[in-house]
């Protein structure tokens, strides 16, 4: 079998654990004679599978009792139009704090549905950081929405510390399940499954549950979260092949350590590329300002445009995939997701150097 690096902004790598695992079950799954897809989302083996999904998240991100974990489809971006559907408010606005593209188009979507507002907006320095939090903001959003790991651009928030209201709302698909975070802050987090926790095809949301007593009642059926948290995300047949991949996921995070491992590697993974670029004397830029670089998204570039394509056509030829940046911004990313093992890292690191010295730097 051809050896990869896997590199992948998302879908992205995932344990090869897991992918042992769900080859050795597919056909089989528990002694039933059935693939776990085969089985009726209402019966007790997919039942098992889609609790257990839900204990370990639990677990891990030590979520408290108040809150509810839901598996909806669509992806982050129906959340992006869920979010305002459930909870804007007449005469009341949202606040959407932008760091990124993602969440450029979390407002515009808002905007679609009724008045939102920006708090405030990384754009003019091309979302190289995060920026400064006013000290004090309204209270009078109806919710603040943030997106904490900023796929693209590299960003990540270091830590919420700073960032106070009575309803927050964090998209976390690209760095969920990363390092820890304190739940109780957030009336709400969602995350596209595919780049930390799973395949694409479920999206995770965990939210406090007096949250959805509030949202609007008046919605279609399957847009309301009332709807599936009183369902228990059972509402229709949820993605049950996802969820699955999404629990073995989880016993492979809980098995190597949890998070403070998870984020201990990611640490050690994600300086390997930084130090390359911060030792490369110019060679290499990374886009992202140093006190907001992410441990997730590493963003790149080299002197020229050609010189970059020189760097992504030699390094798919030694095996590193999805290492160009995103259509919107061109250069590279290696997104260093949790299911990358260190080697990786090691051999993008020794490939940075190299080519490096071949062009005679
Ligand atoms: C931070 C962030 N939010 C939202 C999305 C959109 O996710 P989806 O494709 O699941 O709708 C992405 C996808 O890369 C993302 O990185």
């Amino acid at each position: 079998m051809k050896h990869v690096y896997n590199f992948n902004a998302g879908p992205a790598a995932l344990p090869r654990e897991v992918l042992q695992k769900a080859k050795e079950e597919l056909l089989d799954f528990e002694d039933t004679g059935m693939s776990i897809m085969e089985h009726s989302h209402r019966g007790k083996h997919y039942e098992a599978v889609h609790e257990q999904a839900k204990n370990l998240l639990k677990e891990l991100l030590s979520i408290p009792d108040e809150y509810e974990i839901l598996f909806l489809q669509g992806g982050a971006s129906l959340q992006f139009a869920m979010i305002p559907m459930n909870f804007m408010k007449q005469n009341q606005k949202p606040g959407y704090i932008l760091t990124g593209s993602w969440s450029e188009k979390a407002l515009k979507e808002a905007k679609k549905i009724g008045e939102a507002e920006e708090i405030v907006s990384g754009k003019s320095s091309n979302y190289s950081s995060i920026p400064e939090i006013p000290s004090l903001f309204s209270d009078d959003y109806t919710y603040v929405h943030v997106t904490s790991n900023n796929t693209i651009f590299g960003t990540q928030w270091a830590s919420f510390d700073h960032l106070e209201h009575p309803f927050l709302i964090a998209d976390m698909s690209s760095d969920i399940l990363s390092k820890r975070f304190p739940v109780e802050k957030f009336g709400m987090i969602y995350a596209g499954a595919q780049k930390n926790l799973g395949p694409a095809g479920v999206t995770v949301v965990i939210m406090r549950k007096e949250v959805a007593d509030k949202a609007n009642k008046e919605l279609p059926t399957i847009l309301s979260y009332e709807t599936h948290m009183k369902n228990r995300s059972l509402y229709n047949t949820p993605p049950t092949f996802s969820i699955y991949l999404l629990k073995l996921v989880l016993e492979w995070a809980k098995e190597l350590g949890g998070l403070e491992e998870l984020e201990r590697r990611n640490k050690e993974k994600a300086k390997l590329i930084y130090d390359a670029i911060d030792e490369s004397g110019g060679f290499y830029t990374g886009h992202a300002e140093k006190d907001s670089r992410s441990l997730m998204n590493i963003t790149f570039t080299l002197q020229n445009e050609e010189l970059t394509k020189q760097f992504l056509k030699e390094a798919q030829e030694q095996g590193f995939s999805g290492l160009a940046g995103h259509r919107s911004v061109g250069g590279c990313r290696a997104s260093a997701y949790n299911a990358v093992p260190l080697e990786a890292c090691q051999a993008l690191k020794k490939f940075m150097i190299e080519f490096q010295e071949k062009q005679g730097n």
